[in-house]
């Protein structure tokens, strides 16, 4: 295993730091690093917020789902989807264009999310850890006032990040889906039953584990949980205010 590979398998979501600061050689490497990433066109379709301000941080913690690891991580940064800064080049150089639509949402989230995800490697080779914060999505109008955004300008992903206290050291990093459920050869299918069944029960690894109430609890207590619902309740309103146009 060379040092990239064994930073991607070592990886794991961290929620607990130490006191220990990033020194602002770090956050330079973990920023430039992410900007480093592949991007459609070269066209940086993103731009991070560096959040600094403790207030905000707390408001974050708050807004997203109530998690308070996120006001006490040493660096936070939000991921935002960004339509804006090129349509304001093409109205300055006079080009004819159009407005922003849904391919152009979509590929500005795949820009902002690769960003992310190399800070977060860059980070973990540093031995700093890092935790996405799905919850980002929710409370739109919020979101919006807090972090000034505009409606071609969306945040896709929030990261936390910071030196993983022992708790977290020593925590088992969750085990995956084996390969064979989730790389298929050529063609998409539909899994059946009995390779759901199969696929989860590899993963659990015990022999007297519960298929149905497993499953039955964890829809219940994410897919269909009030914050899932928030979710999609406000990210449809980013995409319906994103296609207004
Ligand atoms: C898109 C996305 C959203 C996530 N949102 C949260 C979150 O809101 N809170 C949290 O504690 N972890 C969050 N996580 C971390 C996942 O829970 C974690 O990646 C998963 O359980 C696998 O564990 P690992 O990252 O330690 O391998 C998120 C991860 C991703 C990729």
């Amino acid at each position: 295993m060379n040092a990239i590979i064994r930073a991607l398998f070592e990886r794991k979501s961290v929620r607990a730091f130490t006191q220990e600061a990033i020194t602002e050689e770090e956050k330079e490497l973990i920023l430039e690093s992410a900007l480093q990433a592949p991007t459609a066109g070269n066209q940086m379709l993103y731009t991070i917020l560096d959040i600094q301000d403790q207030k905000i941080k707390e408001a974050l913690a708050e807004i997203c789902d109530h998690q308070p690891f996120i006001a006490r991580a040493p660096l936070v940064l939000v991921f935002l989807a960004d339509c804006r800064r090129w349509m304001d080049a093409y109205e300055a150089a006079g080009a004819p264009h159009r407005e922003p639509s849904a391919g152009d949402l979509l590929l500005a989230c795949e820009d902002a999310l690769v960003a992310a995800q190399n800070s977060v490697t860059a980070a973990q080779s540093l031995g700093i850890g890092s935790c996405y914060i799905g919850d980002i999505l929710e409370n739109r109008e919020e979101v919006v006032r807090l972090l000034n955004l505009d409606e071609v300008v969306l945040p896709i992903a929030l990261v936390v990040y910071g030196h993983p206290d022992e708790g977290q050291v020593k925590r088992p990093k969750p085990p995956r889906f084996s390969r064979e459920y989730v790389v298929l050869k050529d063609r998409y299918r539909r899994l059946d039953e009995k390779e759901i069944r199969e696929m989860f029960q590899k993963r659990n690894g015990q022999k007297d584990f519960d298929f149905d109430s497993y499953v039955r609890a964890f829809c219940e207590r994410k897919y269909m949980s009030r914050f899932a619902l928030e979710m999609n309740r406000s990210a449809a309103a980013y995409i319906e205010e994103f296609l207004k146009n």
